[in-house]
C-alpha cells in the first residue's frame, strides 16, 4: 500500500496557485505515495488555553496528521516568511508539548511564488519550524519555483514542461525520502 502523505497548503485563497500546484503533485505522485489534502482554513486561531481540551476542527486536524505517514507543505511566502495561517497549524497540532502529530514524519517543502525569488524566505522559515518538530526533511532537490502567476493553464495542469519534469523527479526523490525516514 502506498504511503500516506497529508498535503498542507499555506494558502486560504480560492484561487491559490499553491493551492493547484498541491492538486497538480497529488495528481503526479509515484505510486508509493498517496496524497491527501490536510485543509486549515476552519483552523481556529491556536490558544495554550486550550491545550487540555482542544476545539473539534483542531482535533480532526490533529488526528489526520497523526495518520499520515508524511507531511508534504506546499506554502507561499508572505512578507519573507510563512504564512500565518501555515504557522498556526503548525503550532496547533505540535500540542500539547510532548504529544506532537509532526514527530518523526518525513516531510517536504515546495514554495511557490508569482516572484522571482520563488518563496525562499518562506521555505527556510518553514524549515526552521521542521527542525524543532523532529521532522526529517528532504533536502535535495530544493524546490523554490517562482513565475507562478504564469504556471498553470486554465484546468490546472503546469504549462511549462521543464517545470512539470523537476516536480516529477522531486516527487520521486521524495517517496525515496519517505521510505528511508519513515517510522516503524
Ligand atoms: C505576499 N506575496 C509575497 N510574495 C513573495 O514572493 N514574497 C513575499 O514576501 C510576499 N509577501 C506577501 C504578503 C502578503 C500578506 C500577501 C497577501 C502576499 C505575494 C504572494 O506570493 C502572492 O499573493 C501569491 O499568489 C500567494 O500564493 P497563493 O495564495 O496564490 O497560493
Amino acid at each position: 500500500t502506498p504511503y500516506r502523505v497529508a498535503v498542507v497548503v499555506g494558502s486560504l485563497r480560492k484561487d491559490s496557485i499553491n493551492r493547484k500546484l498541491a492538486l497538480a503533485l497529488a495528481a503526479m505522485a509515484p505510486p508509493g505515495l498517496k496524497l491527501e489534502m490536510a485543509e486549515i482554513g476552519a483552523l481556529p486561531l491556536y490558544n495554550q488555553d486550550d491545550d487540555a481540551s482542544p476545539p473539534p476542527p483542531s482535533v480532526a486536524f490533529k488526528q489526520q496528521i497523526q495518520a499520515a505517514d508524511a507531511v508534504l507543505f506546499v506554502t507561499p511566502e508572505y512578507n519573507r516568511s510563512v504564512p500565518g495561517v501555515l504557522k498556526n497549524a503548525i503550532d496547533i497540532a505540535s500540542r500539547p508539548y510532548g504529544q506532537s502529530a509532526w514527530s518523526g514524519k518525513p516531510a517536504a517543502v515546495v514554495s511557490l511564488s508569482p516572484g522571482a525569488i520563488g518563496g525562499f524566505g518562506a521555505n527556510h522559515h518553514l524549515r526552521q519550524s521542521l527542525v524543532f518538530l523532529d521532522m526529517p526533511t528532504l533536502q535535495q532537490p530544493e524546490a523554490y519555483l517562482g513565475g507562478g502567476g504564469d504556471l498553470f493553464d486554465d484546468a490546472g495542469a503546469i504549462k511549462k514542461p521543464d517545470t512539470q519534469a523537476f516536480l516529477e523527479k522531486f516527487m520521486a526523490a521524495f517517496e525515496q525520502w519517505v521510505e528511508q525516514n519513515k517510522t516503524a
